[in-house]
C-alpha cells in the first residue's frame, strides 16, 4: 500500500478519535493485569455492560494473586451478569498459571499470552498493545470490519492476511491510541449494519439455548448451593436439550461436581462445610 493511502487512512481515523473518543475505566489504566480482565470480559460483552463489572470485579480482585487463590464460586458471583461463565472459569485459571509459571506477573509476550486458558490470537496481541503500547495488531470483529471496508478489502480475505494489513497500516509508537481509535470509530461510525460486513461468527439466539440453560443452572447452584441431579431433572424438565447432558458437560468442564449417593451437584472446588 502507498505510503499517502495509509497515511490518508490514519488521519482519517485519529480525526474521528479526537473528536469522539469515547471513555472507559480500562482506558485509564496501563497494570497488565487489569487490561487482561478487560479484554477478556469485552471478548462477548457489550462494552457498557462491561464497565460497571469491570471495576468492581478490580475491587475484589485487584491482583492476579488474589484471583488465582479465590474460589471458582468467588469468581463466577464476581462474573455475574457477563454471561459466558466458562470466560469466568478460564480467566480464574489463568491467573493460577500465571502465579505457578509467572510469578504472578501477567507476561508481555504474546507467544506466552496465547498459551493461558481464555486468550486467543487477538487477545494475546490485545494485552500488550493496550498495557505496552506494544507496535502490533490486533484485529477484533470491530477492526476487520473498518480495515475492510476503508481499505476496499475482499470480506474474504483470510485472517492472517488482514493481520498483514494491520500491522502494515498501524502508526508506530501509537499502537494504544490506534486501536483504542480504530474501535471506536468501528462502534460509532462504521457499524456491521451500516456496512452489511457480516462478523466471522455470531452469537447464536439466547434464551432457551444450551448457555441459557447452563447459565440458569449455575446461577441457581451458586444461589442455593447444592442441588440433587434428581431435583435438577424435574425442575428442568423442559429443557429441549436434555439438562442431564447439561450437567454432564459441566462437569466436564469443572465448573460442578457431583458427589455422594444422592448425586448431589455443587459448584466445583466447594467444600461443602464451606458455605
Ligand atoms: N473491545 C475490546 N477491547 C476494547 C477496548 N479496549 N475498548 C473498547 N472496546 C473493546
Amino acid at each position: 500500500m502507498n505510503t499517502a493511502r495509509v497515511e490518508a487512512f490514519q488521519s482519517k481515523i485519529f480525526d474521528f478519535y479526537e473528536k469522539n473518543r469515547r471513555s472507559f475505566p480500562w482506558r485509564e489504566t496501563t497494570v497488565r493485569y487489569a487490561v487482561m480482565v478487560s479484554e477478556i470480559m469485552l471478548q462477548q460483552t457489550q462494552a457498557d455492560r462491561v464497565a460497571r463489572r469491570f471495576s468492581l470485579w478490580l475491587e475484589r480482585f485487584p491482583d492476579v494473586q488474589s484471583l488465582a487463590s479465590a474460589s471458582l464460586r468467588e469468581v463466577l458471583e464476581a462474573w455475574s451478569g457477563l454471561g459466558y461463565n466458562s470466560r469466568g472459569q478460564r480467566l480464574h485459571r489463568a491467573a493460577v498459571m500465571i502465579v505457578e509459571q509467572f510469578d504472578g506477573r501477567v507476561p508481555a509476550d504474546p507467544s506466552q499470552l496465547i498459551r493461558l486458558p481464555g486468550i486467543g490470537a487477538y487477545t494475546s496481541r490485545s494485552i500488550p498493545v493496550f498495557a505496552d503500547n506494544l507496535d502490533i495488531a490486533a484485529v477484533d470483529t470491530n477492526i476487520r470490519r473498518v480495515l475492510i471496508h476503508e481499505l476496499n478489502l475482499p470480506e474474504s480475505i483470510t485472517p492472517k492476511a488482514l493481520l498483514d494489513v494491520a500491522d502494515e497500516v498501524l502508526p508506530k509508537g501509537l499502537s494504544r491510541d490506534w486501536h483504542n481509535a480504530l474501535m471506536d470509530y468501528g462502534a460509532m461510525e462504521l457499524t456491521g449494519r451500516r456496512t452489511g460486513i457480516a462478523p466471522l461468527t455470531r452469537q447464536s439466539a439466547f434464551k432457551g439455548s444450551r448457555r441459557w440453560y447452563r447459565g440458569a443452572l449455575l446461577r441457581e447452584l451458586l444461589a442455593v448451593g447444592e442441588l440433587s441431579r434428581e431435583s435438577v431433572e424435574e425442575r428442568y424438565a423442559d429443557c429441549p436439550h436434555g439438562i442431564g447432558t447439561i450437567v454432564d458437560s459441566l462437569v466436564m468442564e469443572s465448573m460442578i461436581e457431583e458427589y455422594g449417593e444422592r448425586r448431589m451437584l455443587r459448584i466445583a472446588g466447594e467444600s461443602g462445610a464451606g458455605r
